[in-house]
């Protein structure tokens, strides 16, 4: 961990930047923190050398949507703990929503996160500013104010902005400063608190549901309001196969729409909720919001996804404590520590068949740098960009075990899963933040070489 080294040359990996379509054998040469060559042969130098025969070396992902809970909930998650789990997942750009307490609704609390990321954070961490204050849907932020202090979107993330007159004009400063709004899309008074997906299973069990027109609701107000304005809207944690549809039709249309979805609601159903022992009837670790919908929702969001309505896959790692979740059902916090496992789970796609390993990184990779205007300088190995550089061994098998994560939020629906396909390092500006034990052993070094 933490090894500095002017020249680092990534030997023999299997290169794949969808950015410049490249996808060959070679090596990957970093020196002074950037990209110095990627693909070709590189000859032996004096750089520190890693091995990544059998690997591939991608460009670092970039999560659009996570929670670092810093200020304010800092027994749920830090900066430090959050973004170590995010090097551990290969995230080495993250974008933090501005849920914590204060709030990121002012220059001040925008200001205090990013010193207290260039402090105590492994990855680059991008604060989201507020749309409005104290995220109470009533007064707008200072959106430009905002704006200058560094935010790269808008967001009341974990709450909608229910006034619809609140958040036309809130797209249009958004417009005007040339920053997207971020849109948690929910109608409030049709989830009215419910806590799984609301159909059969809600219906047999008895327990409240949220119905998917609770989302797609609000997703088909602010198309209309992003078309109206010409703001560039991003739709957070898409999940039902209505959503998908309604912005299907609104990209046909030429509205600027952008949407992600998670990596929890691509490979789990609300079958999930469900406890495995018979004195623990449900797995609150598995409650989340929106909520894990049905097969047919599912389907919907992979087909999205390959076919190119989906933009980007970010986790909403939502970090919470034993406390939070270990407790019934109602009263347990909505989310899903997803940093450590989003890579796993996400490969049970590609072994399926569902996705290609290539288009998979463009979600994790250059398409979310578009959805921040950032592409050209973050997702990409282009030469002369920042060195943040993830590899992977798609085929290496393990068991998630919660209780290891870096994160303090040990709520994950995947424990005790096996995965196949794992994050091995993680480069940020040239500099290893993350880096699997096998790599630096030499017999097991030796054991990849005859790895396809
Ligand atoms: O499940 C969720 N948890 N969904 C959200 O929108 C917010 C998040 C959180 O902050 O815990």
């Amino acid at each position: 961990m933490n090894k500095e080294a002017i020249f680092l040359l990534i030997r023999g990996g299997h290169i794949i930047d969808p950015s410049q379509s490249i996808d060959q054998i070679g090596d990957l040469l970093i020196a002074e923190g950037k990209i110095l060559q990627a693909g070709g042969t590189v000859p032996l130098s004096k750089a520190q050398n890693l091995d990544a025969t059998g690997l591939v070396v991608c460009p670092g992902f970039i999560d659009l949507h996570c929670h670092l809970r810093e200020p304010g909930f800092e027994d749920k998650e830090t900066i430090a703990t959050g973004t170590k789990a995010a090097a551990i997942g290969g995230f080495t750009t993250v974008c933090c929503m501005a849920n914590t307490e204060p709030p990121l609704d002012t220059p001040a609390a925008v200001d205090w996160v990013k010193q207290k990321a260039s402090r105590d954070s492994l990855v680059a961490v991008l604060p989201i500013g507020c749309i409005t204050k104290g995220r109470k849907g009533e007064e707008l932020t200072n959106m430009s104010e905002l704006a200058e202090a560094g935010v790269l979107a808008f967001s009341d993330d974990g709450d909608p902005v229910t006034s619809s007159q609140l958040m036309r004009r809130a797209m249009e400063y958004s417009r005007d400063l040339g920053l997207p709004i971020i849109d948690h899309c929910e109608d409030k008074t049709l989830s009215d608190n419910g806590i799984i997906n609301e159909g059969q299973m809600s219906a047999q069990l008895g327990i409240k549901g949220i119905p998917a027109a609770a989302e797609e609701a609000m997703v088909a107000r602010d198309l209309i309001l992003a078309k109206r304005t010409n703001a560039r809207l991003h739709i957070a944690h898409a999940s039902t196969k209505g959503s998908v549809e309604l912005i299907r039709h609104a990209k046909e249309e030429g509205i600027s729409v952008t949407v992600e979805v998670t990596p929890h609601h691509l490979t789990l159903t609300e079958e999930r909720i469900m406890g495995k022992a018979s004195n623990e009837p449900f797995d609150t670790n598995a409650k989340v919001n929106p909520p894990l919908r049905t097969k047919e929702d599912v389907q919907a969001l992979i087909k999205g996804l390959t076919g190119g309505v989906i933009d980007a896959i970010a986790t909403d790692h939502a970090p919470h404590t034993l406390a939070d979740k270990n407790c019934g059902l109602e009263l347990a916090a909505f989310g899903i520590s997803g940093f450590e496992t989003a890579f796993g789970c996400l490969m049970s796609l590609v072994h399926q068949g569902e996705i290609s390993l290539t288009r998979l990184i463009s979600k994790l990779t250059c398409e979310p740098a578009k959805v921040i205007g950032r592409n050209g300088e973050l997702g990409t190995l282009k030469a002369g960009t920042p060195a943040n550089i993830t590899i992977l061994d798609p085929d290496r098998e393990w068991v998630v075990n919660s209780s290891s994560f870096a994160s303090k939020g040990k709520n994950t629906p995947y424990d005790g899963y096996k995965f196949k396909g794992k994050v091995m390092a993680t480069i940020v500006s040239g500099r290893i933040v993350y880096i699997d034990d096998s790599l630096l052993s030499p017999a097991l070094s030796l054991e990849r070489r005859g790895h396809k």
